[in-house]
């Protein structure tokens, strides 16, 4: 015992010498803000389970991504709704579905230049079953094809860079699809827009208010057969490497409050950058909590943040960007 001689209290004396040796800092130019595109006019519609968050008609988009320009949030991750779905997820790869246009709005707009554009790139708000792929029927029994849905996968990311995605963000957990998305990207100019890998994504119940906000639910069935299973961490270690060997630039964990460990494993094991999503679910609980004063918002949304990028996360997808970077600037 080495007492009094070491007083770990001496660095937490004052806010100043605490300031001076955290470890651990969050920036507005790390954080992500997701926003969900509607169709319509002056369309500011609250997700009722995502007190905060809308579903936003692109001219209502326009100002909050400029609100987010100017806290100096990093990025957004662009969700569309649809007019229309169907079983071909038609609005998903057309040149003038709802992220395209949005994307073509937010690239002609000077005030936006700061804000990298990362369009999710998935099927489901776009199904009229609401799962990511293509379904296969024989009978009662369905599947959910993995390699017809990669070639249309691969036909939307390549649809959202031509209208001026700066990043494509593939969320579907198909087999094969980042290899396919970046032929796709090289064969049609945009050699040089990166892929966002979800690499590794789990079947979780934390994405219950998202499909509200993206009307997204699937209408029989669950998407076990392609998100994983939350009980596997050398699984989720499989999905990084496999996506690596295929070329992802960067790699995206989700869920991230319940996958700590994780994200941990993932700093360990490569070197490219990471990032986080802390979902719906994971907003809602604590946006629930702070409702009822049973959670003090600011220090709450902080020290969730702060968790992640302990864990290892070099920037976060958070529905608290504006929060955040209003408390920070
Ligand atoms: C689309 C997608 C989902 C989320 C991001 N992309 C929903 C899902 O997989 O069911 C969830 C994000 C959130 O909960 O905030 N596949």
């Amino acid at each position: 015992m080495n007492f009094p001689a070491t007083r770990l209290r001496r660095l937490r004396r004052t806010e100043a010498i605490r300031s001076l040796v955290r470890e651990t800092h969050l920036h507005p130019a790390a954080l992500i803000y997701p926003l969900f595109l509607c169709p319509g006019e002056g369309v500011r519609k609250e997700i009722s389970s995502m007190p905060g968050c809308f579903n936003l008609s692109i001219d209502e988009a326009i100002k909050e991504a400029e609100t987010c320009a100017a806290l100096g949030i990093g990025g957004l991750l662009l969700f569309g709704l649809p007019e229309q779905k169907d079983e071909q997820a038609t609005g998903a790869w057309v040149a003038n579905g709802i992220v395209q246009t949005a994307l073509r709005a937010f690239k002609s707009n000077r005030k936006l230049d700061s804000l990298l554009q990362i369009a999710d790139v998935c099927l489901c708000e776009y199904m009229s079953h609401g799962h990511c792929g293509i379904i296969a029927r024989d009978g009662e029994h369905y599947e959910i094809e993995n390699d017809s849905s990669v070639t249309l996968i691969a036909k939307t990311a390549a649809s959202l860079a031509d209208a001026g995605a700066d990043i494509v963000a593939p969320s579907d957990m198909m087999d094969g699809r980042v290899a396919a998305i970046r032929k796709a990207l090289d064969t049609s100019g945009h050699q040089q827009t990166p892929v966002l890998s979800y690499a590794s994504k789990f079947a979780s119940a934390f994405y219950g208010p998202f499909r509200e906000a993206a009307d997204s639910a699937p209408q029989f069935g669950d998407r076990r057969s392609y998100q994983m299973d939350g009980a596997n961490l050398r699984e989720a270690m499989r999905e990084i490497d496999q996506d690596i060997a295929e070329g992802a630039d960067m790699l995206l964990m989700k869920p991230a409050m319940p996958y700590l460990d994780v994200i941990r494993a993932a700093r360990e094991r490569c070197d490219l950058p990471l990032g986080a999503y802390q979902v719906s679910g994971e907003y809602s609980m604590m946006q629930a909590a702070f409702q009822r004063g049973w959670l003090e918002p600011e220090r709450a949304m902080m020290e969730s943040l702060l968790s992640i990028r302990r864990a290892g996360a070099d920037f976060i997808v958070t529905y608290f960007a504006k929060d955040v970077a209003r408390l920070l600037g």
